[in-house]
């Protein structure tokens, strides 16, 4: 996937080089972050990396997994300072687009169940809750939290 959105956003391969920066968002965003290996794998083995870049400032990034008839939305993150700007509702149109255009016919996720503000905007992308998955992320001090599960037909 490759597009130039409006003069000031552009989907580009995510790449070793994007890292850094990357790191530093998903560190700033998130208790629990993924470490820059799971990332690492996540490039290696083929899922859909895109980072969203405005000249070379990093906006945000998503990372899908491909299944048979369904794709899988893995990690969505919109820089601190860039959220509430549209910036999520654009990546999620643009990877339904992709994962469509490649015979997927769900787009599925977990999100936890803390989560209020990730729920809504899925929500008002048109997911829906199908689920829970009990003790499916770490938390703090050792516990668990579940995942609510949302999809959104393609
Ligand atoms: C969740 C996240 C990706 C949303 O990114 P964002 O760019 O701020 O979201 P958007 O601005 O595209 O919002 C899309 C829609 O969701 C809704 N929305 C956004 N924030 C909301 C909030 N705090 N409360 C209720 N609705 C909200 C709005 O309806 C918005 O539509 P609008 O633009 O027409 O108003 C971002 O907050 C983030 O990176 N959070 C930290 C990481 C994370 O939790 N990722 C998801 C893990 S499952």
């Amino acid at each position: 996937m490759s597009a130039v959105l409006a003069p000031q956003a552009t989907f580009v391969p995510l790449t070793l080089a994007h890292l850094d920066a990357l790191m530093a968002i998903e560190q700033a965003a998130y208790v629990q972050p993924w470490s820059r290996g799971n990332f690492l794998d996540s490039i290696n083995v083929g899922y859909e990396c895109q980072a969203l870049m405005a000249g070379e400032e990093m906006l945000g990034y998503f990372v899908v997994m491909m299944g048979v008839q369904e794709a899988h939305l893995l990690n969505i993150t919109v820089a601190p300072k860039h959220q509430r700007q549209g910036w999520a509702r654009l990546m999620l149109e643009a990877m339904a687009l992709w994962a469509r255009g490649r015979g997927a016919r769900t787009l599925w996720l977990e999100v936890r169940v803390s989560n209020e503000r990730a729920r809504a905007v899925y929500a008002a992308c048109g997911f829906h809750g199908t689920g829970v998955r009990r003790n499916y992320y770490p938390a703090a001090q050792g516990q668990r939290e579940d995942a609510v599960v949302m999809c959104l037909t393609l």
